[in-house]
């Protein structure tokens, strides 16, 4: 069974997507519900009234509480039952309450934190300033639910020689001179391609970077933080040419474990303001390849890897490109063995 590390931000999902109408997403396993409330603030609530388990996303919001669709149970924003319309019993024991996650929106991004709540800390966020940054970018948002454990698809997004394979519009981006690093800063890992003298990518020939057959170099620069947010910089010049003068695009790839066989793949993709390629082009190339061209690699490795969801476990063949997979996965294990052995002494402690 997987364990995940608890005391972390997790993606909930993007911004837009939480109105003042309930939206149900399977998180780590648990049903979480979010909405907004009237002062623009989000709330995480465990979808499941305590009663009869009803799911109370189905239910209504009104005055930014949330009343139970089955028998009518109020519950407030801080997950507190406040109401019971059909007794004339007006007690109601403080037990009474439905988990809520703390919960936190940046940049367009609702993080949720499943674990203690007094550990909580807003500075562990992972930060991406220039999603918010919307004067110098214009940005496309997707979700792709992948039937997978989501470090398969960690290693999908921290190895990048795939992307010749499987990614026709992507592709040309590496050849016989392309060098690979990868390495570590704290919990922080990063995987990178480096290529010089090599063909444009159509993605970027017929968007927002055409050469007209001019060669290029490239640097392709992921960087991940646990216990799965990755960010992607590509920077493309005519060969030669400094890097200082390269076009650059910057996304975000943010896996939220859905069950331990699934995953929610939250990704975004930026035009530089100035960029004339129409946006929705640009995030149809994107939702291409992670849709119909990532996805059914990775759900197919996840099928031959049956219930099994460690690919270590399995002893694989390692290449050297597996560098930064295989760290990102070192250091999440790492966290959540020292989780466990907090939690393990807390609970000497509290003996
Ligand atoms: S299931 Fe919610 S009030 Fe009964
Ligand atoms: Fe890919």
């Amino acid at each position: 069974m997987t364990d995940y590390l608890m005391n972390t931000w997790y993606m909930g999902g993007w911004g837009h997507e939480i109105t003042d109408q309930p939206i149900s997403r399977r998180l780590l396993g648990v049903n979480t519900m979010f909405y907004r409330k009237t002062d623009g603030s989000v709330v995480a609530l465990r979808d499941r009234c305590p009663h009869r388990f009803a799911p109370l996303s189905k239910g209504k919001i009104i005055n930014d509480q949330v009343q139970c669709p089955y028998d009518g149970l109020v519950f407030d924003s801080t997950g507190q039952c406040v109401a019971n319309p059909i007794t004339s019993d007006t007690r109601i024991p403080e037990a009474v309450r439905v988990q809520r996650f703390p919960v936190l929106e940046q940049a367009n991004i609702v993080w949720f934190w499943p674990g203690d709540p007094a550990r909580c800390d807003s500075a562990l966020i992972p930060q991406f300033p220039y999603l918010a940054d919307v004067e110098n970018y214009k940005h496309v948002y997707g979700l792709t639910p992948v039937k997978a454990h989501f470090e398969i698809e960690t290693d999908n997004l921290m190895d990048l020689s795939h992307v010749d394979m499987l990614h026709p519009a992507f592709a040309g981006a590496f050849n016989k001179s392309s060098k690979y690093t990868a390495g570590r800063n704290g919990n922080t890992v990063f995987s990178h391609w480096h290529t010089t003298n090599t063909r444009n990518t159509a993605f970027l020939e017929y968007g927002p970077f055409p050469t007209h057959g001019a060669p290029v170099d490239q640097w392709l620069e992921m960087y991940w933080q646990p216990p799965g947010a990755m960010f992607l910089e590509v920077i493309v010049t005519k060969t030669g040419e400094p890097r200082s003068a390269g076009y650059s695009t910057k996304n975000v790839h943010i896996l939220t474990p859905e069950t331990e066989h699934s995953t929610n793949y939250f990704w975004s993709g930026a035009l530089n303001s100035e960029d004339q390629v129409p946006l929705e082009v640009f995030r149809e190339g994107f939702n291409n390849a992670f849709e119909f061209e990532d996805k059914p690699m990775i759900e197919a490795v996840a099928a031959e890897m049956g219930e099994e969801t460690n690919l270590l476990a399995m002893k694989p063949l390692l290449l050297r490109s597996d560098g930064g997979s295989v760290l990102a996965r070192r250091v999440l294990a790492e966290l959540i063995a020292r989780e466990r052995s907090e939690d393990a002494g807390s609970a000497v402690a509290a003996e």
